[in-house]
């Protein structure tokens, strides 16, 4: 059996856990937003016409924010069609799904649901088909207590209280050439320092993003960010990145390392970042906001014909996760963990239908997909500091990145509890790996719980009628500090200290 040793320490801190890690996304994207969280009419739908049942998986799934409304959406939306009476609102051709947007959900929903779900907003602006005043009149009207004319608009509409949004997004992925109003990076590094120059002298406080790349392979990655924040440094407070991964070619071995990926995406970014800053001579640091990131086959999406017509709401990026995306799944969200230092915001795209952790059905039920298991875990059980571990493991041959380590692991620890969570993940396809804790630090350290998600079949799904096919279960075989991890597995391993 191959054996791997993980070393904990509290004197070896990387940051504390970000909640923001535990983000999602909501677009106004297929069945998202209607049919995902809003369906008037569902028997579990409340008085505003939300699903019960996405509500209750939701707090489950332990979100803490959400991003709203795009994504390519934003970037040809007008916010002013989705407040008002919903009789009176337009619909709209949304360009970037070829689907119709009814506007029957807009802001003001949006916002009432997230106060429902308990979580914070992450609003983003128009920076595509609009510019700075557009993005003003949004954070006025959300933001602004009363006595202006959109501030009142909002109270009229039924909101008395100002949202008081936080984090706001400038603009989305405008290096892409699919983008609604896509720029060179001078022109959206201009425009996006003028809004949030624009947007600071209504709220100081703002937390800003500007657009990194849409993704490390676009020909433009590294070079857009330094322009991008050559223009905004001092203006803005995180960078976004986005990635989706997917098998290809059925290599599995590879896909189980696709955070080796993330990782190096991570550290140019942090590097690129941080060469704009020294060349200004600034003390800032700007964080990354990994406000997409997921498995996504977006091949296949890319491989289908869009819609001849203009649908409402028409299944889209519907992805049917099995076991072994949730591993991959599983060693990003370790990832997205040890850079807590630098990644101090993330964004699971997306919530629900929308290759997403939660699966509706018009009319009917809601289960939780493989993927739903270790951001749940994670959300639940990361608490306190991520510590930085040392690992030794065998290593492994991928086509993709050569040689990795089969196991992929980050552990936290909270001082008021005492608790240690490990969050590991055996990435060999048939071996199981022996992982042996070195807690030296922490006298008395037991294990207080092992859950593996594992299984005989790798792409092994969730379906309605089998919603607990693959689930986390308890790890039978622990014994003094030494944990056997199934292969292809995502396991997290609670310590008691006390
Ligand atoms: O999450 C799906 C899409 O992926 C988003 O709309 C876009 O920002 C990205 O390309």
């Amino acid at each position: 059996m191959h054996k791997a040793y993980l070393t904990i320490d509290p004197a070896f801190r990387v940051a504390p856990v970000r909640r923001r890690t535990f983000g999602t996304f909501v677009e106004h994207l297929g069945r998202c937003v209607y049919t995902g969280i809003h369906e008037p009419g569902h028997p579990t739908a409340d008085e505003d016409g939300f699903r019960g049942d996405v509500l209750e998986l939701t707090r489950e799934l332990g979100v803490t924010t959400v991003r709203y409304p795009g994504g390519n959406f934003v970037s040809g939306y007008r916010w002013e069609d989705g407040v008002g009476p919903v009789a009176e609102r337009p619909a709209r051709l949304d360009l970037a799904w070829h689907s119709t947007e009814p506007n029957t959900v807009g802001t003001d929903e949006f916002m009432r649901w997230a106060a429902k779900a308990g979580v914070e907003p992450m609003m983003a602006v128009n920076l595509g088909t609009r510019g700075i005043q557009e993005a003003l009149d949004l954070l006025e009207y959300c933001n602004i207590p009363s006595g202006t004319r959109l501030s009142d608009m909002r109270v009229k509409n039924g909101a008395p209280d100002p949202y008081g949004i936080r984090m706001w997004c400038l603009g989305n992925e405008m290096d892409g050439p699919w983008q609604t109003g896509h720029k060179t990076a001078r022109e959206y590094g201009r425009l996006a320092a003028e809004t949030a120059r624009a947007m600071r002298m209504v709220d100081p406080g703002l937390e800003l993003v500007a657009c990194g790349s849409s993704g490390s392979a676009m020909p433009t990655f590294g070079a857009w960010e330094a322009e991008v924040l050559a223009e905004t440094y001092d203006l803005v407070d995180f960078i976004s990145c986005h990635a989706y991964y997917e098998e290809k070619d059925g290599d599995l071995g590879s896909f189980l390392a696709c955070s080796t990926d993330m990782e190096h995406f991570i550290a140019s970014v942090v590097a690129t970042a941080d060469h704009v800053g020294a060349k200004l001579k600034s003390r800032k640091k700007i964080n990354l906001s990994f406000d997409e990131w997921n498995i996504w086959y977006l091949s296949r999406f890319q491989s289908q014909e869009p819609p001849r017509d203009w649908p409402v709401a028409p299944p889209l990026l519907e992805d049917h996760y099995h076991l072994a995306d949730a591993v991959a799944f599983g060693g990003l969200l370790i990832t997205l963990l040890r850079n807590s230092d630098r990644v101090t915001a993330a964004c699971l795209a997306q919530l629900v239908n929308v290759i997403a952790p939660i699966v509706t059905e018009p009319g009917g039920r809601a289960w939780r997909q493989t993927t739903f298991h270790p951001f749940a875990q994670a959300a639940r059980h990361a608490a306190g500091d991520v510590l930085r571990t040392e690992i030794s493991s065998p290593l492994y041959d991928t086509a993709e990145f050569g040689e990795v380590p089969l196991l992929h692991a980050v552990a936290t620890h909270s001082e008021e509890t005492g608790e240690i969570a490990v969050f590991a993940v055996n990435r060999s396809l048939d071996q199981p790996l022996e992982l042996t804790l070195g807690t030296r630090a922490f006298p008395g350290a037991r294990v207080a719980e092992a859950t593996t998600l594992c299984g005989p079949d790798v792409y092994a799904r969730n379906t309605a009628d089998d919603p607990g096919r693959v689930t986390p279960r308890p790890n039978p075989d622990v014994q003094d500090g030494r944990v056997v991890l199934p292969p292809v597995s995502w396991n997290v391993i609670r310590l008691t200290t006390a």
